[in-house]
């Protein structure tokens, strides 16, 4: 099974980026913890991370002939993105929406997400966790 993992834009600042909200662990940490927990599960992960939306939507559908299932943080896109949201509705890929922080209990333009109907499910507020716990969602919804 494959796995495509997609951070959106400014995950890439992890570690340095608002510190109190979404903790001091950098991408690449959270990616090593990723790829550790897939090659436990015996899964293949791919890992990218992108800041525009376009490149968000072109992978999104590039990936539906290679990919079982699909785990997002899709940054601030997930509150407004309708191409995002029309990417994963349209490729049918199993997908797992995750946040670092809890979106719920922040300002309010953030506990909205247009992408959250046309996934399985969504983790948010758990840092690292999210990540892990949407991977192994991911990976049960997809076998
Ligand atoms: C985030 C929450 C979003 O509101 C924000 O724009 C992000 C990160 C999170 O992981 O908590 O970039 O998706």
């Amino acid at each position: 099974m494959k796995v495509l993992v997609i951070h959106g834009p400014n995950l890439s600042l992890l570690g340095e980026r608002e510190t109190d909200v979404y903790g001091k662990l950098t991408l690449e940490e959270i990616n090593k913890a990723l790829l550790e927990s897939a090659k436990n599960e015996g899964v293949e992960l791919e890992i990218v991370q992108m800041d525009s939306e376009g490149e968000i939507v072109e992978k999104i559908g590039s990936a539906r002939k290679s990919f079982q299932a699909l785990l997002i943080n899709p940054g601030a896109y997930t509150h407004y993105s309708i191409a995002i949201r029309d990417a994963v509705a349209g490729v049918k890929i199993p997908t797992v929406e995750v946040h670092l922080s809890n979106i719920y209990a922040r300002e309010e333009f953030r506990q909205k997400s247009v992408i959250a109907p046309v996934a399985v499910g969504q983790v948010s507020g758990f840092g690292l966790n999210s990540y892990l716990l949407g991977l192994k969602a991911a990976i049960s919804v997809a076998k």
